[in-house]
């Protein structure tokens, strides 16, 4: 987690450039902020607690062509302004920002004691200036002392580093994510975690692999091997997509305007190259065991997808959530598959995951959003679902992509692609009429209704039970409302102790075999005075209030979902929450 931004080359307001691209960073952590800027060989730091996008980017010095920016996640030591970075050497010559976790920084630390260091913060991230200043002591070479540095590190980091004597960043990942931006047309180079960070300057990138770190000094850049200092080729990729689609435009909060853009961006995740999807199809009805692997509301469509697969395919699949799937590790062959789904492509604990899945020589397909992510590139196949950047920290038109991906490879699998590909279109090109301003306002007037309940249980069958427990996610992230999803089944097993009167209960229900059971666990928590709410085609004695949303059969899961996204944005909204960077929360979890 946290956004780390880097510039350095002809422009004078380097200062401005970084702090500028972390406040386009602030969803990867936005607890404390801080800039370190080179200015008449020495270097300033500015940092502070809060969020960076209040902070107006003037008050960083406007004479500098070399600055490193950090908005952080905190993992080691509180949030404090002491703790956030940039960290400096104690001799005040090196400044460092960070991404991730050095693990054995106990040890470091230590050792660096018994050689006379003393450190200011409680974080990992301090010993790698001094680990560098020490580096120094017996090489002239800054970048010779980074590597040095980085040979020592256990975990996974990102990091850019500067120092007072060279006109140089030094760049190093393993791990956690690093891109170089670079103006082919006025020189000079960003380097920071993820594209928002420098798409206002250039569209042209050349991204660090894991074990890799880069020198720049403005003018050129070289790319090598941490381990074996070689020099590492780079190819430079044209992005694609453009700065409007990454902007809130009319909407309060990207969560809305994501959960809107719904309307579009399921039908561009259908949108695949048919052959590759009958390739997969094939591949998993070959393969000796496929594993879905997935974290939070990445692992819900796995979930989902389990049930995609049993019911359409009727093919067996195994979900885990990515950071349980170690345990697994036996049943994997070189004949197996592994099924990685994320948004961001960053995920630590997927990453883990599939260098499991690699060490047994199993194969694994990414199903993704971001276009040269880590897992983009690490996987043998990827399918991109094309939703378009996904800014707010609650998943919503993610969710939905790589269910539409899922349920199309589990068609193909049965020889029906076609069928599938139809549902799905046809199912998508009902959501502009769902939302109309009518519903929506309905669904708000809901969530002021029940604004002030401390609890609230979500309830589904089939594949409305991992929707149910997305929906418990997104209503916990954003409104921070206590809230659970259970299996419609499982109530009568405990759950239904929690029921007391007036307990806001929804129901996801669908046109289906499983209808008639759903009904009758809604009418049980009614009858003990739940006050219920169902998502369904049609509407049942059994609901207090009813949202009604259009029958799509086997698509009914990510129909249902939609009210419920919205349901979360307005609970947070009236609780006077901030949807878009919910407390404790992070977009990319690139830590374990
Ligand atoms: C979703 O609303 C969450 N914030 C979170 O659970 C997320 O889905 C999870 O961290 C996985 O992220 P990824 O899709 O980028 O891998
Ligand atoms: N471990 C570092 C810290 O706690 C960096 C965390 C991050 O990735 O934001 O400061």
């Amino acid at each position: 987690m946290c956004g780390i931004s880097g510039y350095v080359g002809p422009r004078t307001d380097a200062g401005k450039i970084v702090s500028d691209g972390i406040k386009h960073l602030e969803y990867r952590g936005y607890d404390s902020w801080g800039v370190a800027c080179k200015q008449d060989g020495a270097i300033k730091i500015q940092k502070d607690t809060g969020k960076i996008s209040g902070v107006d980017s003037s008050i960083f010095c406007s004479t500098s062509s070399l600055a490193i920016a950090h908005t952080r996640w905190a993992t080691h030591g509180g949030v404090t302004s002491v703790n956030a970075h940039p960290h400096m050497s104690g001799d005040g010559t090196i400044a460092v920002v960070h991404n991730g976790i050095i693990e054995n920084y106990q040890e470091l630390r230590d050792d660096l004691i018994t050689k006379g260091h003393t450190f200011k913060s409680e974080t990992d991230t301090e010993i790698i200036p001094h680990l560098i200043e020490e580096e120094m002591k017996s090489t002239d070479d800054f970048a010779h002392a980074v590597r040095n540095a980085c040979k020592m590190f256990d975990g996974r980091y990102a990091l850019l580093a500067m120092n007072t004597t060279s006109e140089t960043i030094v760049a190093a990942r393993t791990g956690s994510p690093l891109i170089v931006g670079v103006n082919k047309t006025k020189g000079g180079y960003f380097i920071a975690s993820d594209i928002p960070a420098f798409a206002e300057h250039t569209k042209t990138v050349q991204y660090l692999d894991d074990g890799e770190m880069v020198v720049c000094d403005g003018k050129s850049i070289l790319f090598t091997d941490i381990a074996s200092g070689e020099e590492r080729p780079k190819r430079e990729v044209e992005i694609t997509w453009s700065v409007e689609q990454a902007h809130k435009g009319e909407f309060a909060h990207f969560m809305l305007k994501e959960i809107m853009d719904q309307k579009e961006s399921i039908a561009r995740a259908v949108n695949q190259d048919e052959e590759q999807i009958k390739t997969i199809a094939k591949a998993i009805t070959d393969a000796k065991g496929t594993f879905l692997v997935g974290c939070g509301t990445a692992g819900k469509a796995c979930m989902a997808a389990e049930y995609f697969f049993s019911v359409i395919a009727e093919h067996h699949i195994n979900f885990a959530p990515a950071s349980e799937f170690k345990v697994y590790h036996h049943f994997l062959q070189p004949e197996s598959l592994m099924i990685a789904v994320s948004q961001s492509g960053e995920t630590a604990d997927v990453l883990e995951a599939m260098k499991v899945a690699k060490s047994k020589g199993a194969k694994v397909l990414a199903i993704v959003n971001v276009e040269g992510s880590s897992i983009d590139r690490e996987a043998d196949y990827t399918l991109l679902i094309n939703a378009g950047p996904e800014r707010a920290v609650a998943s919503t038109k993610a969710l939905t992509g790589q269910m539409a991906v899922l349920m199309m490879i589990a068609y193909a699998m049965k020889n029906q692609l076609h069928e599938g590909k139809t549902l799905l279109l046809e199912s998508a090109g009902q959501i502009t009429e769902l939302l109309n301003p009518r519903y929506v306002e309905r669904i708000e007037k809901l969530a002021e209704m029940i604004q002030d309940k401390e609890d609230l249980y979500i309830i589904g069958k089939s594949w409305n039970y991992p929707m149910a427990l997305e929906s418990a996610i997104k209503i916990q992230e954003v409104s921070y409302i206590h809230a659970e999803g259970f299996a419609g089944g499982e109530l009568k097993h405990g759950p239904i102790a929690l029921i007391e009167e007036g307990t806001p209960c929804i129901a996801l229900v669908g046109n289906d075999e499983v209808t008639t059971d759903i009904i009758s666990n809604t009418i049980e928590i009614k009858s003990r005075g739940a006050m219920t709410i169902g998502v369904a085609p049609e509407n049942n004695e059994a609901f207090d209030e009813w949202l009604k949303v259009p029958d799509v059969g086997n698509a009914q899961a990510l129909i249902n979902i939609i009210p419920i996204q919205v349901l979360a944005y307005y609970l947070a909204v009236k609780r006077g929450k901030d949807p878009d960077m919910p407390r404790n929360l992070a977009k990319s979890v690139t830590v374990k």
